[in-house]
């Protein structure tokens, strides 16, 4: 009697196993608070923007120096992004966009697979947004995105559900307060992913895509309902919560700035779309976004500030990529750090920092500025004083 029931239980067990990993998927997927500050008071992000990656090692580098250029091919991109990782632990990765250069991904599945690979196997929570040449190979933007989200470890999503929307790759994360203190279960930092398209589809519109009104409807609703909750008991908090924005290509509001008020470097033109979509003034009238971060531009790497929002680029990363030789590739970091509440445990976030680090011998940190901070941004807000 007793073997023919161990073989039940086993075939049983075999039987409930897929439905096991289901459950376990769709709880993953329905939890929305899955990042949250550390222990230590602090949420370290790093971004990775324009990797291009393509077929592997037998895709070539692009602006390297002549000596560099036999032995360097996409594994320089996959051992960068491993150095940063070791050297930053960051809490959470953010490639933003031109992930794979799909002209030269012969497979663009195996070339998505190979780009993310190191995030992957390092455990980190990552996501990702699509740029303008992640679907130039076999896979639609859709199909990229899909892809994207069946990855190991990824928090990216497809879209928004309930909301007809633009674009592919449109989802908000909320990072919560540390475990254990009256902020646990308040979203402390926002991160919106937005898909900014790639190229214009209106035949009188010349360039680069843009974020569109949907998108920008979405963005509107998600920041009030943050911004409701965040102020809501317990702890209900008088300004919103820091919200940080991450797309590919660059607003045409990345055009204000000069070297005598942007920290980094300009050495090209500000590749943003022909129009402009009007996002900048919805994130501005929204209240709570405090620094965007995109891509595209390669050998652009600064932040300037304009009207208390922080645009910044996080500069070419990918070897496969445009660059200049001789002009390290180089990553962004952005850490947040807590302040501590009058009964000594951790609450809301204080400040935002960021700096880059370069491909060299040391990962050499450049630039580090702080980015917001509460006490002089702080809960800053508009009143209506009256008047005619
Ligand atoms: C690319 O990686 C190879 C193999 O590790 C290394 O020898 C070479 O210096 C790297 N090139 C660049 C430009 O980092
Ligand atoms: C957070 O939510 C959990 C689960 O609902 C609850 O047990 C805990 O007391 C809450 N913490 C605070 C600070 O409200
Ligand atoms: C940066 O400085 C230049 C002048 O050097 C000025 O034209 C521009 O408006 C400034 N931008 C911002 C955002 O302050």
């Amino acid at each position: 009697m007793k073997k023919p029931l161990v073989l039940i239980v086993l075939l049983f067990s075999l039987y409930l196993l897929p439905i096991w990993g289901f459950a376990a998927k769709q709880q993953q997927q329905q939890q929305p608070q899955q990042l949250r500050f550390g222990k230590d008071g602090e949420f370290k992000i790093l971004q990775v923007a324009d990797m291009h990656y393509g077929d592997g090692k037998t895709t070539p580098c692009e602006d390297v120096l002549p000596s560099e250029f036999p032995t360097c091919s996409d594994l320089n991109t996959t051992a960068f992004i491993q150095r940063m990782i070791l050297a930053e632990k960051p809490n959470f990765i953010v490639f933003t966009g031109d992930n794979i250069f799909g002209f030269d991904a012969t497979d663009p599945a195996k070339s998505l697979n190979a780009a993310f690979a190191p995030a992957i196997s390092s455990k980190i929570p990552w996501a990702a947004v699509l740029g303008n040449h992640d679907q130039e190979s076999t896979l639609s933007r859709e199909g990229v995105m899909k892809h994207i989200v069946g990855l190991k470890n990824t928090l990216s999503q497809v879209n928004p559900v309930a909301h007809v929307i633009d674009g592919f790759g449109n989802y908000n994360l909320q990072v919560g307060g540390v475990e254990g203190s009256s902020f646990e279960n308040k979203s402390v930092l926002n991160l919106y992913f937005l898909d900014s398209g790639d190229y214009s589809t209106v035949s009188s519109i010349p360039g680069y895509g843009w974020i569109k009104p949907s998108q920008q409807l979405w963005f509107e609703r998600t920041s009030k309902k943050l911004q409701r909750a965040y102020m809501d008991k317990p702890e209900g908090q008088k300004g919103p919560a820091p919200g940080l924005v991450y797309f590919h290509i660059p607003l045409p509001e990345f055009a204000s700035f000069d070297s005598t008020n942007f920290t980094g470097v300009k050495q090209e033109g500000i590749s943003s779309a022909s129009v402009n979509s009007g996002f900048f003034t919805t994130m501005l009238a929204a209240g709570d976004v405090k620094a965007v971060f995109t891509g595209h531009d390669h050998l652009n790497d600064f932040c300037g500030q304009l009207t208390g929002i922080q645009l910044c680029y996080a500069g070419g990363f990918g070897y496969h990529a445009y660059g200049k030789a001789g002009w390290a590739r180089r990553a962004r970091v952005v850490v947040a750090n807590l302040e501590k509440t009058e009964k000594g445990s951790w609450g809301a976030v204080k400040s935002i920092k960021t700096w880059k680090r370069l491909d060299d011998e040391h990962l050499t940190p450049i630039d580090g500025h702080v980015l917001w901070s509460k006490t002089s941004a702080g809960s800053r807000r508009r009143k209506h004083i009256g008047g005619p």
